[in-house]
């Protein structure tokens, strides 16, 4: 699964759905308090002023909710979202026709931005600085540059790693924030919220289940509830218990943690194939044959952040912990370090 499957497979499956799910203000989101709080500043300063909200950055791992933010951003602005992202822009031409087309203090919104062609992130610089597009027309000695002005507007970036852009794209943005994995507790409160707006009933044991194996992340927990939903309609009476979720997914063989296959895969193959490790990403990337962006954007943030993966100059180590998960002893700190 790499990046553009996982947009190609949000869009497909479940824009829908997650557009009903989605918050559409500040008040309705849940978790991020830091930057729900920052953002909540910033906006009541911009229309304060009348002013277009400075430019901003989200970045994190993918399903944590940088779409939705900016839609509530817009929201919260009273102003349109256009919506695009890095990989689609193809000609200079397209993306200067967005910038035209921008009414005052509107959002343009640019997802996997660190995706962008190199000619066509030089035309953001002075659209994000200046509020202008600078056009060259005719070629050679005679081409001559020139100016068009835009309306003041707010680009919203979003990427899953900051250290993926280019420095000069990345000094553009005033306002920058990284989501984080929500809390256990945070995601319980959406996956109630979900369920009530999908008018499935839900006890609480069931919502902090379903919470637990959702990896932090609201895309999940909203996937793992439609599916859990279709479980309780198809071999109960349409109720979430604790124990209707058990075993919805365990059909779903998704484990207490929430580790799908490649999850596994992935520290099964460090323990077995490179003892444990430490092993380089391209080297793991080619033995478990997915791709190395995949790896880094997707699967490691969490597995280290669960407490199963380090991350060493030397490469990465699965800990104690993933042993310990595959029932397995974990090798003493000296057949490690040799
Ligand atoms: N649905 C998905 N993400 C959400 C969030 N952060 N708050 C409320 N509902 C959500």
């Amino acid at each position: 699964m790499n990046d553009r499957l996982v947009t190609a497979g949000r869009v497909e499956e479940e824009a829908q759905y997650e557009a009903g799910l989605r918050p559409r203000s500040l008040g309705e989101y849940i978790g991020q308090d830091r930057i729900r709080d920052n953002l909540q500043v910033s906006i009541e300063a911009a229309r304060g002023r009348r002013e277009a909200l400075d430019h901003i950055l989200l970045y994190g791992p993918p399903g944590l909710g940088k779409t939705t933010l900016a839609y509530v951003i817009g929201n919260e602005m009273g102003v349109s979202v256009r919506s695009t992202a890095g990989p689609v822009i193809e000609k200079p031409g397209d993306l200067a026709a967005m910038l035209t087309n921008l009414q005052a203090h509107e959002i343009l919104f640019i997802d996997e931005i660190h995706r962008l062609a190199p000619v066509i992130e030089e035309i953001l610089y002075p659209a994000m600085e200046d509020y202008e597009l600078d056009i060259v027309i005719g070629q050679g000695p005679s081409a001559r540059s020139v100016k068009v002005p835009l309306q003041k507007f707010t680009l919203v970036g979003a990427t899953t790693r900051a250290g993926l852009l280019t420095s000069p794209l990345r000094a553009r943005f005033g306002i920058v924030h990284r989501l984080d994995f929500y809390g256990d507790r945070d995601i319980e409160e959406i996956v109630r919220r979900s369920a009530r707006i999908l008018s499935v009933a839900i006890d609480d044991e069931a919502a902090a289940e379903i919470a637990r194996r959702s990896r932090g992340t609201p895309r999940i927990a909203n996937r793992l509830l439609r599916r859990v939903r279709d479980y309780a309609q198809v071999r109960a009476d349409g109720r979430i218990t604790s124990e209707v979720a058990h075993a919805a997914m365990a059909l779903l063989e998704v484990d207490a943690h929430g580790f799908d296959e490649v999850d596994r895969k992935l520290l099964r193959t460090i323990i077995d194939k490179f003892s444990g490790g430490p092993v380089g990403v391209n080297s793991l990337a080619a033995a478990i044959n997915e791709e190395r962006d995949a790896i880094e954007d997707i699967y490691e943030p969490f597995l280290i952040q669960a407490g199963f993966l380090d991350r060493t100059p030397r490469g990465r180590v699965a800990t104690p912990r993933a042993y310990e998960y595959f029932g397995l002893a974990a090798p003493g700190r000296d057949s490690r370090l040799w």
